[in-house]
């Protein structure tokens, strides 16, 4: 059995915001229960054996392990559940996390080649020995039986495939196609149970739904999706922002190429939308973009959930 955590389901800044002052942020931060507060995306797996793997280490991971009693230290003066972390991209709200987790504790890093040489590029996260903490690469579209440090391995099996998508902000090149993305800067990861062969998706970024995705996804039991955005353009008109969804590697959840269009008759059993930003109106519980994305059988991930498969 797959147990999986929702430790996180807001995009990059969180929900509030700390500069934000949109109304979902104002309503957020002033404590109204139809705008629940959420930390940036991540998940946290686990195939019962008491070790988890952390899919994304997003800024907000300190705060997250502590709302989490399975993520508690356990035996020991020194310890930790968390066996491993697994990086989509090299996003901030995906990364940072790592550097909360320096305190000399072994875990494994598993990316691809191209995240781990921005890791190695940024002498900062050299703060997590490598010594202690292994970086492991990963190859697209070849599933690999995730370990721990000492190489024990977890009981599931991880698949990262490319999905459309961008360079990390940072790393863009204004003046390269595509701002110098490559497959390997977006993946998908496709998660299966060694023992009961549930099979669950993580795509907290993807920009597009290419018919080889969608009948990759068709039927699956359950898909955390990119919902970022609701519209397009919903960044520059609540004057949050200057860039549409789709320049920052973001499909929209509304429209006709919208993520909920792209999703109908995929027989999906369980459509959960993770990586929501702080201006996306279906955050709000009360909102009526909330209710046509439940109308179309989705779900808005919040911080804490929990599934089992
Ligand atoms: C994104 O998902 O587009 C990035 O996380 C944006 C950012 O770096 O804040
Ligand atoms: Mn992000
Ligand atoms: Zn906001």
């Amino acid at each position: 059995m797959l147990t999986i955590l929702v430790l996180g389901s807001a995009a990059g800044g969180g929900f509030p915001q700390w500069n934000c002052n949109c109304d979902g942020c104002r309503r957020a931060r002033s404590g109204d229960p139809a705008a629940k507060p959420r930390t940036q995306s991540s998940l946290a797996v686990s195939g019962g054996d008491g070790r988890w793997v952390l899919l994304n280490a997003s800024p907000d991971l300190g705060h997250q392990i502590r709302a989490n009693a399975a993520l508690h230290p356990r035996d020991g003066i020194r310890h930790s559940p968390i066996a491993a972390a697994v990086l989509t991209n090299a996003d901030i709200d995906h990364v940072a996390g790592l550097l909360t987790l320096r305190e000399s504790q072994p875990f494994a890093v598993y990316a691809t080649e191209r995240v781990h040489s921005v890791l190695a590029a940024n002498s900062v996260f050299r703060v997590v020995n490598p010594e202690l903490v292994p970086r492991r690469a990963v190859a697209l579209d070849r599933p690999y039986v995730p370990a721990d440090a000492d190489g024990v391995p977890l009981p599931f099996e991880i698949e990262a495939f490319a999905v459309p998508g961008k360079v990390a902000l940072y790393l863009e090149d204004p003046t390269a196609t595509g701002f110098g993305s490559v497959a390997e800067d977006t993946v998908a990861l496709r998660i299966r149970d060694l023992n009961s062969d549930a099979v669950f998706f993580y795509i907290p970024g993807c920009s597009a739904m290419p018919g080889w995705l969608a009948d990759r996804l068709r039927g699956a039991p359950l898909v955390l999706f990119d919902g970022t955005t609701w519209t397009d353009d919903e960044m520059i008109r609540a004057g949050t922002g200057t860039k549409t969804g789709q320049r920052m590697g973001h499909m929209a959840m509304s429209g006709p190429k919208g993520s909920i269009a792209a999703f109908e008759g995929l027989d999906v059993h369980r459509k959960i939308f993770i990586h929501i930003n702080n201006t996306n109106p279906a955050l709000l519980d009360d909102s009526p973009e909330r209710a046509a994305a439940e109308g179309a059988g989705w779900e808005i991930a919040q911080d804490g959930m929990e599934f089992t498969l």
